[in-house]
Protein backbone atom coordinates (compact mmCIF):
# COMPACT_ATOMS: atom_id res chain seq x y z
CA UNK A 1 0.00 0.00 0.00
CA UNK A 2 1.93 3.42 -1.06
CA UNK A 3 2.17 6.07 1.52
CA UNK A 4 2.73 9.66 1.14
CA UNK A 5 6.70 10.90 1.24
CA UNK A 6 8.42 14.19 1.10
CA UNK A 7 12.28 13.97 -0.60
CA UNK A 8 13.67 17.12 0.91
CA UNK A 9 17.05 18.15 -0.44
CA UNK A 10 19.32 21.34 -2.30
CA UNK A 11 18.77 21.84 -6.03
CA UNK A 12 20.45 18.50 -7.90
CA UNK A 13 20.52 16.81 -4.62
CA UNK A 14 18.48 14.08 -6.72
CA UNK A 15 14.75 14.31 -5.61
CA UNK A 16 13.39 14.36 -9.23
CA UNK A 17 15.82 11.51 -9.98
CA UNK A 18 14.65 9.48 -7.43
CA UNK A 19 11.14 9.99 -7.62
CA UNK A 20 11.05 8.54 -10.97
CA UNK A 21 12.63 5.54 -9.17
CA UNK A 22 9.85 5.29 -6.81
CA UNK A 23 6.99 5.68 -9.32
CA UNK A 24 8.91 2.93 -11.26
CA UNK A 25 9.73 0.74 -8.00
CA UNK A 26 6.41 1.16 -5.82
CA UNK A 27 3.91 2.62 -8.00
CA UNK A 28 3.60 5.92 -6.48
CA UNK A 29 2.56 9.28 -7.48
CA UNK A 30 5.12 12.49 -8.09
CA UNK A 31 3.63 15.90 -7.15
CA UNK A 32 6.85 18.19 -8.50
CA UNK A 33 5.88 21.97 -7.58
CA UNK A 34 8.70 22.94 -9.87
CA UNK A 35 7.38 21.05 -12.91
CA UNK A 36 4.23 22.13 -11.91
CA UNK A 37 5.31 25.67 -11.86
CA UNK A 38 7.31 25.17 -15.13
CA UNK A 39 3.77 23.98 -16.69
CA UNK A 40 2.35 27.88 -15.02
CA UNK A 41 5.30 29.60 -16.96
CA UNK A 42 4.70 27.82 -20.52
CA UNK A 43 0.82 28.59 -20.19
CA UNK A 44 2.31 32.09 -20.99
CA UNK A 45 -0.64 33.98 -18.45
CA UNK A 46 0.07 36.52 -16.61
CA UNK A 47 0.31 34.41 -13.01
CA UNK A 48 2.96 32.55 -15.74
CA UNK A 49 4.89 34.99 -16.74
CA UNK A 50 5.48 36.02 -13.25
CA UNK A 51 6.44 32.90 -11.94
CA UNK A 52 8.91 32.72 -14.84
CA UNK A 53 10.64 35.66 -13.75
CA UNK A 54 10.94 34.87 -10.08
CA UNK A 55 12.18 31.14 -10.74
CA UNK A 56 14.56 32.45 -14.03
CA UNK A 57 16.10 34.34 -10.94
CA UNK A 58 16.41 31.39 -8.58
CA UNK A 59 14.27 32.65 -5.42
CA UNK A 60 10.96 30.91 -4.62
CA UNK A 61 7.68 31.21 -5.81
CA UNK A 62 4.98 32.66 -3.10
CA UNK A 63 3.36 30.43 -0.70
CA UNK A 64 0.09 31.19 -2.09
CA UNK A 65 0.22 29.91 -5.69
CA UNK A 66 2.25 27.02 -4.44
CA UNK A 67 -0.10 25.86 -1.77
CA UNK A 68 -3.07 26.30 -4.39
CA UNK A 69 -1.27 24.00 -6.87
CA UNK A 70 -1.02 21.17 -4.20
CA UNK A 71 -4.29 21.97 -3.19
CA UNK A 72 -5.74 21.51 -6.37
CA UNK A 73 -3.90 17.99 -7.22
CA UNK A 74 -4.78 16.67 -3.84
CA UNK A 75 -8.87 17.28 -4.60
CA UNK A 76 -8.18 14.67 -7.54
CA UNK A 77 -7.96 12.30 -4.42
CA UNK A 78 -5.25 9.60 -4.42
CA UNK A 79 -2.42 8.51 -1.98
CA UNK A 80 0.84 7.48 -2.59
CA UNK A 81 2.43 10.77 -3.66
CA UNK A 82 5.94 11.87 -3.57
CA UNK A 83 6.41 15.08 -2.64
CA UNK A 84 9.13 16.51 -4.81
CA UNK A 85 10.38 20.10 -4.10
CA UNK A 86 7.05 20.65 -1.84
CA UNK A 87 7.11 22.14 1.19
CA UNK A 88 9.99 24.54 1.04
CA UNK A 89 9.24 27.05 3.79
CA UNK A 90 7.35 26.64 7.00
CA UNK A 91 3.99 28.06 5.69
CA UNK A 92 3.59 25.29 2.95
CA UNK A 93 4.91 22.60 5.57
CA UNK A 94 1.47 23.69 7.65
CA UNK A 95 -0.67 23.79 4.71
CA UNK A 96 0.07 20.64 3.74
CA UNK A 97 0.16 18.99 7.09
CA UNK A 98 -3.63 20.73 7.11
CA UNK A 99 -4.95 19.28 3.64
CA UNK A 100 -3.62 15.88 4.49
CA UNK A 101 -4.97 16.00 7.19
CA UNK A 102 -8.67 17.14 5.96
CA UNK A 103 -8.22 14.02 3.57
CA UNK A 104 -7.47 11.16 6.90
CA UNK A 105 -3.93 11.11 5.46
CA UNK A 106 -0.47 12.16 6.67
CA UNK A 107 3.16 12.22 5.65
CA UNK A 108 4.50 8.14 6.49
CA UNK A 109 8.43 9.87 6.33
CA UNK A 110 10.19 13.00 4.98
CA UNK A 111 13.42 12.04 3.44
CA UNK A 112 16.15 14.45 3.62
CA UNK A 113 19.02 14.12 0.59
CA UNK A 114 22.61 15.07 2.08
CA UNK A 115 25.15 16.16 -1.00
CA UNK A 116 27.69 19.31 -0.59
CA UNK A 117 27.69 22.36 -2.42
CA UNK A 118 30.45 21.11 -4.86
CA UNK A 119 28.57 18.30 -6.38
CA UNK A 120 25.32 20.05 -6.50
CA UNK A 121 26.92 22.95 -8.75
CA UNK A 122 28.55 19.73 -10.88
CA UNK A 123 25.17 18.31 -11.02
CA UNK A 124 23.12 21.22 -11.98
CA UNK A 125 25.68 22.59 -14.28
CA UNK A 126 25.70 18.91 -16.57
CA UNK A 127 21.93 18.43 -16.06
CA UNK A 128 19.68 17.82 -18.88
CA UNK A 129 15.76 16.29 -19.03
CA UNK A 130 14.10 15.02 -21.88
CA UNK A 131 11.17 17.37 -23.49
CA UNK A 132 9.38 14.24 -24.23
CA UNK A 133 8.68 12.46 -21.08
CA UNK A 134 10.97 14.19 -18.39
CA UNK A 135 13.74 11.54 -17.77
CA UNK A 136 16.89 13.82 -16.29
CA UNK A 137 19.98 12.98 -17.32
CA UNK A 138 23.83 13.94 -16.91
CA UNK A 139 26.64 14.86 -19.38
CA UNK A 140 29.21 12.55 -17.45
CA UNK A 141 27.19 10.75 -14.82
CA UNK A 142 24.06 9.70 -16.37
CA UNK A 143 24.19 10.40 -20.27
CA UNK A 144 22.08 9.01 -22.89
CA UNK A 145 23.22 5.97 -24.66
CA UNK A 146 22.72 7.59 -28.33
CA UNK A 147 23.71 11.30 -28.13
CA UNK A 148 20.70 13.48 -28.66
CA UNK A 149 17.91 10.60 -27.95
CA UNK A 150 16.16 10.35 -25.04
CA UNK A 151 17.19 6.09 -23.87
CA UNK A 152 12.70 5.93 -22.29
CA UNK A 153 10.69 7.27 -25.08
CA UNK A 154 13.47 7.95 -28.11
CA UNK A 155 12.76 11.88 -28.04
CA UNK A 156 15.19 14.02 -29.16
CA UNK A 157 14.10 17.09 -27.33
CA UNK A 158 16.98 17.44 -24.68
CA UNK A 159 16.40 20.35 -22.79
CA UNK A 160 18.36 22.21 -20.49
CA UNK A 161 16.89 24.27 -17.58
CA UNK A 162 16.92 28.16 -17.69
CA UNK A 163 17.84 28.62 -14.24
CA UNK A 164 20.52 25.54 -14.16
CA UNK A 165 23.52 28.94 -14.72
CA UNK A 166 25.59 29.79 -11.71
CA UNK A 167 24.11 32.83 -10.59
CA UNK A 168 20.38 31.52 -9.96
CA UNK A 169 22.02 28.25 -8.52
CA UNK A 170 24.06 30.39 -6.08
CA UNK A 171 20.35 32.04 -4.83
CA UNK A 172 18.55 29.08 -5.37
CA UNK A 173 20.94 27.66 -2.66
CA UNK A 174 20.55 30.32 -0.37
CA UNK A 175 17.03 30.13 -0.91
CA UNK A 176 17.41 26.97 0.41
CA UNK A 177 19.65 27.07 2.98
CA UNK A 178 17.44 30.32 4.58
CA UNK A 179 13.48 29.21 3.74
CA UNK A 180 13.60 25.22 3.19
CA UNK A 181 16.32 23.95 5.62
CA UNK A 182 14.19 24.86 9.07
CA UNK A 183 12.07 21.75 7.92
CA UNK A 184 14.75 19.90 9.00
CA UNK A 185 14.06 20.76 12.42
CA UNK A 186 10.28 20.75 12.01
CA UNK A 187 10.09 16.97 10.46
CA UNK A 188 12.62 15.67 13.11
CA UNK A 189 10.31 17.38 15.92
CA UNK A 190 7.63 14.85 14.65
CA UNK A 191 9.63 12.09 14.51
CA UNK A 192 9.31 10.97 10.48
CA UNK A 193 12.64 12.09 9.40
CA UNK A 194 14.85 9.76 7.81
CA UNK A 195 18.53 11.29 5.94
CA UNK A 196 20.25 9.40 2.90
CA UNK A 197 23.40 9.66 1.79
CA UNK A 198 22.55 11.60 -2.03
CA UNK A 199 26.57 11.54 -2.73
CA UNK A 200 26.14 8.29 -3.27
CA UNK A 201 25.73 6.72 -6.61
CA UNK A 202 21.51 6.85 -7.77
CA UNK A 203 21.44 2.89 -7.72
CA UNK A 204 23.07 2.81 -4.16
CA UNK A 205 20.78 6.19 -2.78
CA UNK A 206 17.61 4.27 -4.77
CA UNK A 207 18.12 0.79 -2.51
CA UNK A 208 18.65 3.30 0.48
CA UNK A 209 15.05 5.29 -0.30
CA UNK A 210 13.62 1.32 -0.83
CA UNK A 211 15.20 0.73 2.73
CA UNK A 212 13.43 3.50 4.22
CA UNK A 213 10.15 2.35 2.63
CA UNK A 214 10.02 -0.87 3.65
CA UNK A 215 10.97 0.69 7.33
CA UNK A 216 8.31 3.17 7.66
CA UNK A 217 4.53 2.30 9.07
CA UNK A 218 2.11 1.37 6.46
CA UNK A 219 -1.63 3.15 6.55
CA UNK A 220 -4.24 0.79 8.39
P1 LIG B 1 12.63 22.53 -8.75
O1 LIG B 1 12.30 22.14 -10.12
O2 LIG B 1 11.97 21.85 -7.61
O3 LIG B 1 14.20 22.46 -8.62
P2 LIG B 1 15.16 22.15 -7.36
O4 LIG B 1 14.56 21.83 -6.05
O5 LIG B 1 16.06 23.30 -7.40
O6 LIG B 1 15.69 20.80 -7.65
P3 LIG B 1 16.25 20.33 -8.97
O7 LIG B 1 15.15 19.88 -9.88
O8 LIG B 1 17.18 21.37 -9.50
O9 LIG B 1 17.15 19.09 -8.51
P4 LIG B 1 16.79 17.61 -8.07
O10 LIG B 1 17.06 17.46 -6.62
O11 LIG B 1 15.45 17.18 -8.57
O12 LIG B 1 17.94 16.86 -8.85
P5 LIG B 1 17.86 15.92 -10.16
O13 LIG B 1 17.27 14.62 -9.82
O14 LIG B 1 17.32 16.67 -11.31
O15 LIG B 1 12.38 24.09 -8.53
C1 LIG B 1 12.75 25.06 -9.51
C2 LIG B 1 12.25 26.42 -9.08
O16 LIG B 1 10.82 26.42 -9.00
C3 LIG B 1 12.71 26.92 -7.70
O17 LIG B 1 13.98 27.54 -7.76
C4 LIG B 1 11.60 27.91 -7.35
O18 LIG B 1 11.74 29.12 -8.06
C5 LIG B 1 10.35 27.21 -7.89
N1 LIG B 1 9.72 26.31 -6.92
C6 LIG B 1 9.61 24.95 -7.02
N2 LIG B 1 8.96 24.46 -5.95
C7 LIG B 1 8.67 25.52 -5.16
C8 LIG B 1 8.03 25.63 -3.89
N3 LIG B 1 7.57 24.55 -3.23
N4 LIG B 1 7.91 26.88 -3.35
C9 LIG B 1 8.36 27.96 -4.00
N5 LIG B 1 8.99 27.93 -5.20
C10 LIG B 1 9.13 26.70 -5.77
O19 LIG B 1 19.45 15.65 -10.36
C11 LIG B 1 20.31 16.71 -10.76
C12 LIG B 1 21.40 16.14 -11.69
O20 LIG B 1 22.23 15.25 -10.94
C13 LIG B 1 20.85 15.32 -12.88
O21 LIG B 1 21.65 15.58 -14.00
C14 LIG B 1 21.00 13.85 -12.41
O22 LIG B 1 21.21 12.97 -13.50
C15 LIG B 1 22.22 13.94 -11.52
N6 LIG B 1 22.14 13.00 -10.38
C16 LIG B 1 21.07 12.74 -9.61
N7 LIG B 1 21.38 11.87 -8.63
C17 LIG B 1 22.71 11.59 -8.78
C18 LIG B 1 23.62 10.76 -8.07
N8 LIG B 1 23.24 10.04 -7.00
N9 LIG B 1 24.91 10.73 -8.50
C19 LIG B 1 25.32 11.45 -9.58
N10 LIG B 1 24.50 12.24 -10.31
C20 LIG B 1 23.20 12.32 -9.90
Amino acid sequence: MPTNIILLGPPGAGKGTQARKLIEDHGMVQLSTGDMLREARASGTETGQRVAEIMDRGELVTDEIVIDLIRERLADGGTGFIFDGFPRTLAQADALGSLLKEQGQAIAAVIEMNVDDAELVTRISGRFTCGGCGEVYHDTTRPTRTIGVCDVCGSDRLLRRADDNAESLKVRLLEYYKKTSPLIGYFWRDGNLHRVNGLASIENVSSELSRVMSSVPQPA
